[in-house]
């Protein structure tokens, strides 16, 4: 079976699984069960299969020319992913389309039984590999410290991350009902979602920033200037940035080529495994659509609350541009 395959098998036993819960909800209409969605790692919320076999994750062993790129949730990954890929294929834009995004750039800690592994598919991988991870930089295998592997991190401002993250609980099997905007923006300041708290991941990975093997980007400095991002990331890959190069990263990695590109817009899985009627995966990409989301006495409770969670840190993001 193709890895493509694999992968929808995956989605598609997470959805059933889904199913199952929903039913089981109607049934003796109580609240739902995170806890039948997710377990912790180290006191973190995760998805209850990558608990399962986090010890493969932990005993990753890296190789010192892995590119791990490393994101909160809904931060721009697939849209890094592909940039980098781009270098990697020297602007091969073909060779780009051979493949998913998710087999080009394998996911470190997906685990899905023996049916989706991460770990398995990037072992199998020839150098160098381009990986990447949702984990924070304590979560983050050893491994990869020790060997000093090149990483990229990439922050997007809490608010537009919230609101993306709300539209992935709706459209991807597999997540609990997120309630109302304002109840899932309650979960995510207080850190129980996926992944934990934007907060923390955020910070754990600013407190890197100024190692050489580690790149630092913002969502909004990519919006906001990408000819310039791009050049910054080649400069860090070791590529010489050509004006040619450049240009052609810039056009291919476009929101619009983006979303109508097959191996990039997720278009190949199931509407029951992603619905893409219900909120495209390539939804708007844009900074600020946190603005037709937040009520004004939502975003003046979440403004207080991020000042305390972020007091004393130097990170500043940047949430219209
Ligand atoms: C993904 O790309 C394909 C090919 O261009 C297109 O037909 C499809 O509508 C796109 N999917 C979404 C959800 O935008």
């Amino acid at each position: 079976m193709s890895p493509m395959h694999l992968y929808s098998l995956w989605y598609l036993s997470t959805y059933l699984c889904a199913c199952e819960q929903v039913y089981h909800c109607m049934m003796d209409s109580s609240k739902f069960d995170s806890s039948s969605y997710f377990g912790r790692i180290h006191g973190i919320l995760m998805y209850k299969d990558f608990v399962e076999f986090w010890d493969d994750v932990e005993a990753f062993e890296a190789r010192p020319d892995d590119l791990v790129i490393a994101t909160y949730p809904k931060s721009g990954t697939t849209w890094l992913s592909e940039i980098v890929d781009m270098i990697y294929k020297e602007g091969d834009v073909e060779k780009c389309k051979e493949d998913a995004i998710f087999n080009r750039v394998p996911y470190l800690e997906c685990r899905k039984e023996d049916v989706m592994n991460g770990v398995k598919q990037l072992k199998q991988m020839a150098s160098p590999r381009i990986m990447k991870t949702h984990l924070s930089a304590d979560l983050l295998p050893g491994s990869f410290w020790e060997k000093n592997c090149k990483m990229i991190y990439l922050c997007r401002n809490a608010k537009d991350v919230v609101v993306s993250f709300y539209y992935f609980f709706l459209m991807v099997a597999g997540h609990p009902h997120p309630g109302s905007f304002q109840e899932f923006v309650e979960k995510f300041m207080d850190g129980e979602v996926p992944y934990g708290s934007w907060y923390k991941h955020a910070k754990s990975w600013w407190e890197k920033r100024k190692k050489p093997h580690v790149l630092f980007l913002f969502y909004e400095d990519m919006q906001e200037d990408i000819k310039r991002e791009v050049i910054k990331l080649m400069q860090f890959l070791g590529r010489k940035p050509s004006e040619e190069l450049v240009d052609k990263i810039v056009q291919h990695t476009s929101f619009h080529e983006m979303k109508n590109n097959p191996s990039t817009n997720y278009t190949m899985l199931p509407d029951e495994i992603m619905n893409q009627k219900i909120s495209p995966f390539m939804r708007k990409g844009i900074v600020g659509d946190w603005k037709n989301h937040f009520t004004v006495a939502l975003n003046e409770k979440f403004d207080t609350h991020y000042e305390q969670e972020m007091k004393g840190s130097t990170l500043k993001l940047q949430t219209e541009i």
